[in-house]
């Protein structure tokens, strides 16, 4: 059953009143099910068996999952995932190994319930769409979709087949930002009114293979001009400030830097003759969106992988009417009337009333797992969603929301910097 909850302010605490109970859980994923129901199998499929697909695939295996079925395009990538799931359950699955819509003949199995995609970035929303159509449930890697009209294609799937769909957005689980996503809804901030978000990561190393061929992030950065790689900075603020929710992303303005940094990199580790020396990359070094909302927010979104720093990964900031929280501060907050004079306090002073619910109940289970612990979340929440029958907590609409922004900042970036229009998707219910 797909269900949103937008529109009045009564109608959208009392959806965060459900997503808070849902997350008060102290059950196994399988809660949703009791009785019979309980002995049911979760079966899923993976498309894209690489580093991601097989991370998340251990994970579920480790929350008791089946997997009958695994595709990838290359085979010594399938193998090793087949011998991560028969080591884990005796059993072999089946491998789809056969070029790159084979993942289309693995769809036809009538035995599995759900589709882990950890393909390349490219490939996501057209097989999301196919899983959905062929009445699979999706946890789909990041991001969810390449181009607006993938994006429609995205939530009108979702709506259509009522499947579960969940983007698999780890940083929304960081303990920290989901510390701040309760203050927001209890008023600690009073009115949101500005944020800070990024994702500055040098990542050149992985756009190439040791000969200069380019890998899937290699032919993103050849490809397209825009913030590539939105969803681990945007996804955490977007659910702060209740991006479809109750508010919703106007417009979006980018500029960007030249590529200077990145040409450095191709011509200092690329051989002379390999296809990287010849590419023209369209991506820029650094590349900053500014988002203005209905609620007259102002995003501030910055996308970096090619400039020479130590890394950062996503960070993300928030400015309220009565409150202010920075993650590179050290995740510090100030509030009026409560800190100190100007002094930021560390956000864990106030862990006892805001510690999120799902890390009161679930933070062993998150120890050692990669991504601050947002990776056990991801896999276990689609799994209660998919087996309580949804919502799921990051749906088709958010996935293209936070997705659009790729695009958008590509179009706007070719329209000299021009502010664009972002669709609204939650019209999908019009
Ligand atoms: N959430 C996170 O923190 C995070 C981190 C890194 C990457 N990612 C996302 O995960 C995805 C995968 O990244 P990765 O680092 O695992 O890449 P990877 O290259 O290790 O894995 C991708 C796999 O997909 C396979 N593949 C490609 N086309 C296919 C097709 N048509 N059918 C079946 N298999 C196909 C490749 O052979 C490869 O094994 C990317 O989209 C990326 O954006 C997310």
């Amino acid at each position: 059953m797909y269900q949103r909850f937008i529109g009045s302010p009564i109608q959208r605490r009392n959806f965060l009143k459900t997503s808070l109970a849902a997350g008060l859980t102290l059950a196994p994923a399988w809660a949703g099910y009791e009785g019979d129901d309980e002995q049911k199998p979760f079966r899923l499929g993976v498309v894209g068996a690489g580093r991601r697909g097989r991370y998340l695939l251990e994970l579920a295996l480790r929350e008791g999952v089946e997997a009958p079925a695994l595709c990838d395009i290359r085979r010594a990538n399938l193998e090793i995932a087949l011998d991560i799931v028969e080591k884990a359950r005796g059993r072999r699955p089946e491998g789809y190994s056969n070029g790159p819509e084979d993942y289309r003949r693995m769809l036809q199995r009538d035995d599995l319930d759900a589709v882990l995609i950890g393909t390349d970035m490219q490939l996501h929303a057209p097989i999301a769409v196919a899983a959905m159509r062929a009445g699979k449930h999706v946890l789909s890697e990041v991001s969810g979709a390449m181009t607006i009209e993938e994006c429609w294609d995205l939530v009108r799937s979702a709506r259509e087949t009522g499947m579960v769909y969940m983007l698999a957005e780890n940083c929304c689980y960081w303990r920290e930002p989901m510390m701040v996503r309760r203050m927001v809804e209890s008023g600690v901030f009073g009115r949101p009114t500005y944020a800070e978000c990024g994702y500055v990561h040098d990542c050149r190393h992985l756009e190439f293979e040791p000969d200069g061929s380019l890998t899937w992030r290699g032919r993103l950065a050849r490809d397209w001009p825009g913030n590539n790689y939105p969803t681990h900075s945007f996804g955490p603020v977007a659910q702060w400030l209740g991006i479809n929710r109750g508010d919703r992303m106007v417009s979006l303005m980018a500029a960007s830097t030249g590529s200077l940094a990145h040409e450095a990199y191709v011509a200092e580790h690329c051989p002379e003759q390999s296809p990287a020396r010849r590419a023209k990359f369209k991506g820029h070094d650094s590349v900053t969106a500014l988002i203005r909302t209905a609620n007259d927010v102002l995003i501030d979104l910055r996308y970096d992988t090619s400039s020479s720093r130590p890394t950062e990964g996503p960070y993300h900031a928030l400015q309220g009417v009565k409150a202010a929280y920075d993650s590179r501060l050290g995740n510090k907050i100030w509030i009026e009337g409560c800190s100190k004079g100007s002094r930021w306090d560390p956000i864990d002073k106030y862990q006892e009333e805001f510690e999120h619910p799902l890390w009161t109940s679930w933070r062993e289970k998150t120890k050692g797992v990669q991504h601050g612990g947002g990776d056990f979340f991801v896999t276990q929440q689609f799994i209660e969603a998919v087996r309580s029958g949804g919502p799921s907590p990051i749906d088709a609409i958010d996935s293209a929301a936070w997705s659009a922004i790729l695009p958008l900042t590509a179009q706007s970036l070719s329209e000299g910097g021009r502010a664009v229009d972002c669709p609204d998707f939650t019209k999908v219910f019009a």
